[in-house]
């Protein structure tokens, strides 16, 4: 997996141990409040350290970008970005009738982390990593609407509403998708609204 850098950032693959650090993250609520229906924060060691190898063999075997987001300056863990093809359920589920598997991006920064700009740095790489890949799938963000970071976030990136869903979770969702080279910010969706 390809090492991603920076002004001040790495980002580079989980390793097995940041799991302290994995586990600080997404055992607090805040971190979790608006991911699904039901936000289960992690409470173990072992589920960190599990969650870990899901995601190295994710990347090594599926090519799924699911990076450590760390401070270039000494090396601090501060959070999570990744982007990784959506499954044909969660597609499904989403309908909004996009073309080829779209990949999702999504990002989870520390408490300590937020406020400093650190995920709209790391999204920016890791979409102008897409780009130079010519990755040319539709890259969406999902977002509960009473997470206003997370809002702004993908507006800052300059991210198009694109719609919402209520099929991947209730309540209403909102979808992001990052504007294409070829598109002219005109895009219809397929279901005709
Ligand atoms: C969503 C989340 C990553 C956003 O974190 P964030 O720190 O607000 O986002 P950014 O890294 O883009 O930082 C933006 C803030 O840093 C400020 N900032 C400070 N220095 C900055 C710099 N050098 N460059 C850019 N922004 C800077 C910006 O002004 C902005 O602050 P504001 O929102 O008060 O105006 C964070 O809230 C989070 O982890 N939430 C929990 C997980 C989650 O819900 N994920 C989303 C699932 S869809």
């Amino acid at each position: 997996m390809k090492e991603l850098h920076t002004q001040r950032l790495i980002l580079r693959a989980w390793e097995p141990e940041d799991a302290v650090f994995l586990l600080d993250l997404v055992s607090r609520s805040q971190t979790v409040q608006y991911l699904g229906p039901d936000p289960m924060p992690m409470t173990t060691f072992e589920q960190a350290a599990a969650t870990i190898i899901v995601r190295r063999r994710a990347v090594r075997e599926h090519g799924q970008g699911i990076w450590a987001i760390t401070l270039r300056n000494g090396g601090e863990l501060v959070g999570n970005l990744l982007c990784k093809p959506m499954s044909e359920q969660m597609q499904r589920l989403i309908g909004m009738g996009l073309a080829d598997q779209p990949r999702e991006i999504g990002w989870h920064l520390h408490a300590d982390a937020k406020g400093q700009g650190y995920a709209m740095e790391a999204a920016r790489a890791v979409l102008d990593y897409a780009n130079k890949r010519n990755v040319t799938t539709e890259i969406l963000a999902i977002v509960d609407p009473r997470n206003t970071p997370s809002l702004q976030l993908c507006e800052r990136l300059g991210m198009q509403r694109f719609g919402s869903t209520t099929g991947y979770v209730s309540p209403e969702h909102v979808v992001f998708l990052v504007p294409s080279a070829n598109d002219d910010g005109q895009r219809v969706r397929d279901d005709g609204r």
